[in-house]
């Protein structure tokens, strides 16, 4: 039987790499760097389908490059903001993504940040390493509180709903906004469904829960930073074009609100010599939320079980995009 032709953006944990070769033909990329967008179009060429990652964009353009027989893109992440769905949807193409098996990961994440940012653990640590920790101070790195302030979420899906969870061990108060949450889920979980204007004046600590789309990009402006509070921590494990990095930088600068810790970021990867590495209230981590070895194994093996059932023509475990089968 003549294997189905797959192009693979990047080296995925072995475990999925295994299935996809099993029942595939693959060529895959082997660079340390996305594949340039001139080899992507190059090695697309006739394929069945694409394992793509979220730092591959994904457009009509790609997709035309492939050709008619191109049936699956399955990218290896949750979001999915790198491809054009409507495109693929227009072209009968099904999409895929991985959720679930990173929420739990990527919510320790995101509350690890807002520890860090919160008893400022990085400016510690910095302080050790330059040999200037000479003895005990009283206000020697005086942090905030974690324990009983107020949690903002904004958006109270999967990873939104982990971080409320979390947050009661805290004895948190959590507020969050999200106009696609029925109020229940979030009574259930111990938050107060809030208007966004309100979320952002009351929280001690706002953290990013949405995906990015056009409603979502730059939600959180200039605008937005003077309505927190002066004390106000901002976390951002989703993406980073969802905060205006100008914006962000005033705000920090300016003392609008006193601390981000970002895993995202506008742009990714920040130059090492971008104004907001100039800051010293600000941690940055290069988009690791979902990096542990187990979850990273489990999103290899369902982005690869979502590729070889979209070549079979069969329902992928997580369509994006599951009207493209249904015939609809
Ligand atoms: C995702 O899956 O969208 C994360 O950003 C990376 O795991």
């Amino acid at each position: 039987m003549v294997k189905p032709r797959v192009y693979v953006t990047r080296i995925i944990p072995q475990a999925g790499l295994e299935m996809v070769r099993e029942f595939c033909e693959a060529e895959v990329w082997e660079g340390e760097m996305p594949p340039p967008r001139q080899v992507l179009m190059e090695k697309v060429k006739g394929v069945d389908g694409l394992l793509s990652l979220l730092t591959d964009p994904i457009d009509a353009e790609v997709m035309d490059a492939a050709g008619p027989q191109l049936k699956v893109i399955s990218n290896y992440a949750v979001g999915y903001d790198n491809i054009d769905v409507a495109a693929a949807t227009a072209r009968g193409i099904i999409v895929t993504n991985t959720p679930g098996v990173l929420t739990d990961t990527t919510a320790d994440f995101a509350f690890t940040l807002l520890m860090a940012a919160a008893r400022r653990v990085v400016e510690g640590m910095d302080y050790v390493r330059a040999g200037k920790w000479l003895t005990w101070g009283p206000t020697l790195l005086l942090g905030r509180d974690v324990h009983h302030a107020t949690l903002g979420l904004i958006g109270m899906g999967r990873i939104g709903s982990g971080m409320a969870r979390r947050a009661q061990g805290f004895e948190m108060r959590v507020l969050y906004y999200d106009p696609y949450c029925p109020p229940e889920k979030g009574e259930a979980l111990g938050a107060q469904s809030v208007e966004l204007n309100t979320l952002l004046a009351e929280s001690d600590f706002v953290s990013v829960h949405v995906p990015l789309t056009p409603e979502t990009h730059h939600m959180l402006g200039v605008e937005q930073f003077k309505m927190m509070k002066s004390s106000a921590i901002l976390i951002n494990t989703a993406r980073g074009p969802i905060v205006d990095p100008d914006a962000l930088y005033a705000a920090l600068k300016n003392g609008e609100i006193a601390y981000a810790a970002l895993d995202v970021t506008e742009p990714e990867p920040l130059p090492a010599d971008h104004k907001l590495l100039t800051l010293p209230n600000l941690i940055v981590c290069p988009h690791i939320a979902s990096a542990s070895i187990a979850t990273r194994t489990k999103m290899a093996t369902m982005a690869a079980e979502n590729l070889i059932a979209g070549l079979k023509g069969e329902m992928p475990p997580n369509p994006v995009n599951p009207e493209v089968l249904k015939g609809e």
